[in-house]
Formats: C-alpha cells, structure tokens, sequence
C-alpha cells in the first residue's frame, strides 16, 4: 500500500513537472516569425495533402510529388523570399497546433479563415473563394435534393473543418460523422454509412471525376455557401505577413491562379500503367520506413529496457519507484497519445526541429522499453531462486551470478516474447503515420487520395502488414526450435 501511494506521488510529480514546462505563453512569439525563417534559410509549410485541387500527392515517373494550387503558391513565396521550402504533410487536425508548438511557420492547406482560429493564428488576404458543396451516392440522388431531405441523416465532414460546422448550423439535426481524412469520408459515403458529405466544390468535383457513383446534390444550398481561403500565420509577425501579402497580390496581378488550377488539373489526371506501376513504389519506401522503425523500436527499446529492468530489479529503493513509475506511465498510456507528446514536447518544450520519422522512433524505443523492460525482469525472476542461492553459496559475486548463471537461463524466457514484442511493434507502428512519418499506413494513405480510390490502398496495407508479422512469426518459431534443442 505504501508502495502505490509513493509511486503514484513520484508519478504525479513527473506529470506536473512536464505540465509546467508545456506552457504555451512561455513561447508567446516575440520575435517576428520571419526571422527565424530567414536565418534557418528554409520555410516550413504545414498542410494535408488529402486536399486535391488544393494539395495533394501525386506520382511522377514512379517518384511521389506534391502538386496543387497551395503547394505552387507555397513555391512562389520560397521563391520571392530566396528560402527553401519545407512542406510538412499531417493531419487537418493537427496543423493549428502544430503551428503554435512552432513545428511549421505557415498552413497552407485551403484554410478558412474563422473567428475562433483568429484567437490563435493570423491570416493573410485571401487568395481564393469557393462554394460549399454536398454530395451525395448517384444511386441515391433522387432521395436526397434539397437540404430538408437530409434532417437527421447521417452527414459526413472533414474533422475540424468549416464544413463541419455547416453541417452542425445549417443541417436540421444532422448526425455528424467526422472523419480526420478526407478520403475517409469519401469512403463512408461510398459504403453507404452516411448519406451525404459536406466538401468544398474544387475538391467536389476531383472526387466526382474518379468516382462515377458520387453525385452533387445540386439544390442544396447553404447560408454560408462561399468561403475564403487564406494563410495561416504565426500572431505578431508583421514582417512575415507583409511577404505572403506581396506575394499573394503578385498571383492576383499578374493572373496565376489560373495556371495553378489549370498546373494542379493536369496532376491530377489519371497516371498511365496499373495500379501497382503507379503506386508501387510507394508501399515498397512504406515497408522500408516500417521495417527501419520496428528494428530501431526493438533494439534500442530491449537497450533501454534492459537499463529499466536492472533498476527494477536494483536493491536502491528509489530507482525501484523510478523505474515502475517510468514503465506503469508508458505502459497505462496510449502510444498516439505518446507519439504526440513527443512529436509537439520537442519543439514546445524542448525547442529541436526534429524530424517526424526521428520522434516516430523516438515514441516507438520509449513505448517499448517499458514492455522489455518488464519482459526482461519477468524473464530473470523467472529463473529458480535456488540457483541464485546455490552459486552464491558457492562463492560467486552477485555481478558473477547474473553473468553467468542467472542470464543465461533467463535469455531463452527473454528471447520468444522479445520476438512477439517484435511483431506487436511492426503493427503499432502504423500509429505513427498520424505525425507524417511515411511507413506502410501513411503511405496507404497517400495513395487513397491520389488515386481517388479509398479501398484498395487499406487493402493492400493489411496484405503487407501481415506478411510481415507473419514471415517474422515463422522465423521465431525456427529458432525457438532451436532453443529447444539446445536444451
Ligand atoms: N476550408 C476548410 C476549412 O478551413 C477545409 C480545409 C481542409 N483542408 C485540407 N487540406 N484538408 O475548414
């Protein structure tokens, strides 16, 4: 009992500790955020590429490459600035924050500038206008017309969009499904398990061109039809925002949105070849990225684990608290949860520009070196108490019995369920892919919106997923045979 109470006091201390370091007016920008850029000599754009005509991926002599109206006027600011450009594809979701937390400098990802996100971020003017859509399945046009037919449907939105607030404002009663995803809601809706989507006419009609059983529902007609599209910018940058104005009257001037529309049309067209010609390239750098992060997880994470295991197993009273605490949190802890602790804590609390892929395998050693660490403590204490006793009694140190009699044994409890945490990992990875990092799933992902197919790319993931686990699997068994013999 007094056990639990210590450790759940050493535990709240860590929380608190980490909560007053996270405190976001501590990097209230006092400095234009046009210097930093400057002076890193590279600008970061955050979008979501999922966003087609505005931003999406396409795939150019079997290389994945950004296109759209967002990414080339992201290129013309670089270019008018004499920066390099960054883009940094995540979640719709999580851009804001992302923003704030200082991992991007801009969102250019077809944004709507609205009152409660100018409490957060600036907008520069706006450099497009575009009318609020709802589509619908062709096979269910007839039903669905005017915006009465959809009172208390299911209605599908992008999460955190504008969109979603339509639908909350200006559909009687809707039953809201959001999704992080814009191809997800495609999906749904195409399966039937909403009625409508509420999406922007560009985006709309990218859609409806791959897919022939999606429709518009032409006589709905929303209050807040028309809506802007703008650049989201750090607050108190007066310098940064007078650059994206400039650049954005440019556009205006000299009339290049029209070649940006026209430039993102021609991506947009189905690519020649198969399926697998035109993305197969994609799943195969989704199985290096898997397979790379999965072996660093393990290894640094059964290094790690071991560390945590012997304080576990130290006869030091507070490294003992340190050690559960340290692994009860990972473990009674969600890994997404995780995975954006560290992807957003090293930049707000921190301040590194790290890599998504680096805090992707930074979040899978963490998460797993608390698992290993109790395998590895599970596997020692599961060696007979008496051997310890006999070597002891028979002279050898402590140091002298681990080495020689204890781990020994241990290894071969240690060794199969460090390979089952091996095909855990190579699953759970695909948490990941929420902050960027292109392993199998995110990669799926991006397909999803290049080709306009929803299905096939989630389909072919889980092929490839279970390959892997089970191939790995097969192995194992191999050598725990092995072991066996040995015996
Ligand atoms: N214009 C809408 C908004 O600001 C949706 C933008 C979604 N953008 C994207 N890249 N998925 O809420």
């Amino acid at each position: 009992m007094k056990h639990t109470i210590k450790l759940f006091m050493v535990f709240i201390i860590f929380i608190s500790a980490i909560i007053t370091y996270i405190n976001p007016d501590a990097q209230a920008a006092e400095e234009d955020q046009w210097d930093k850029i400057k002076e890193r000599g590279e600008l970061r754009v955050g979008l979501s590429a999922d966003y087609a005509p505005y931003e999406f991926e396409h795939n150019v002599n079997g290389k994945s490459e950004y296109a759209g109206i967002d990414i080339d006027l992201a290129k013309k600011i670089a270019k008018d600035n004499d920066v390099k450009l960054k883009i940094v594809n995540m979640q719709f979701d999580s851009l804001l924050g992302a923003i704030k937390t200082g991992k991007i400098d801009l969102i250019i990802s077809g944004m709507t500038p609205t009152p409660e996100r100018e409490k957060e971020v600036d907008f520069s003017n706006p450099y497009m206008t575009v009318e609020q859509k709802m589509i619908v399945k062709k096979s269910e046009a007839d039903r669905f017309q005017n915006i009465d037919d959809f009172a208390n449907q299911k209605i599908g939105v992008q999460k955190q969009t504008q969109q979603e607030k339509i639908a909350q404002t200006e559909i009687e009663n809707a039953q809201i499904q959001s999704l992080t995803r814009v191809p997800e809601v495609i999906m749904s809706l195409k399966s039937g398990k909403i009625n409508g989507m509420v999406i922007e006419g560009p985006v709309a009609e990218a859609y409806l061109k791959q897919n022939e059983d999606l429709a518009f529902a032409d006589d709905v007609k929303f209050n807040e039809g028309t809506k802007q599209t703008a650049i989201a910018v750090p607050k108190n940058s007066p310098e940064l925002m007078q650059r994206l104005n400039a650049t954005i009257k440019d556009v205006e001037d000299k009339g290049l949105l029209a070649d940006y529309k026209a430039s993102a049309a021609e991506a947009m067209k189905k690519d020649e070849g198969n399926f697998f010609t035109k993305y197969g390239n994609f799943f195969i750098k989704g199985i290096q990225n898997t397979i790379l992060i999965s072996i660093v997880g393990v290894v640094l994470g059964a290094v790690f684990g071991a560390f945590i295991a012997l304080l576990k197993l130290s006869k030091v009273r507070v490294l003992r608290w340190l050690a559960s605490a340290y692994i009860e949190f990972l473990r009674g802890t969600p890994l997404l949860v995780q995975v954006f602790l560290v992807y957003f804590g090293t930049t707000a609390v921190l301040g590194l520009n790290i890599s998504a892929l680096i805090c992707g395998m930074i979040a899978l050693v963490i998460n797993c070196s608390a698992y290993i660490a109790e395998i590895i403590r599970a596997g020692i204490n599961a060696v007979d108490k008496g051997q310890t006793e006999a070597a002891r009694s028979l002279g050898l140190s402590y140091g002298q019995t681990m080495k020689s009699v204890i781990l020994p044994q241990a290894i071969k409890n240690i060794l199969p369920a460090l390979g089952n945490e091996f095909v855990t990992v190579i699953k759970e990875s695909s948490i990941v892919s929420v902050i960027g990092v292109s392993e199998i799933m995110f990669n799926a992902q991006v397909v999803q919106g290049a080709s306009f197919d929803p299905f096939t790319p989630l389909i072919i993931a889980a092929i490839l997923y279970f390959i892997l686990t089970f191939t790995l699997s097969r192995i194992m068994y191999f050598f725990e045979g092995r072991l066996k013999v040995s015996d």
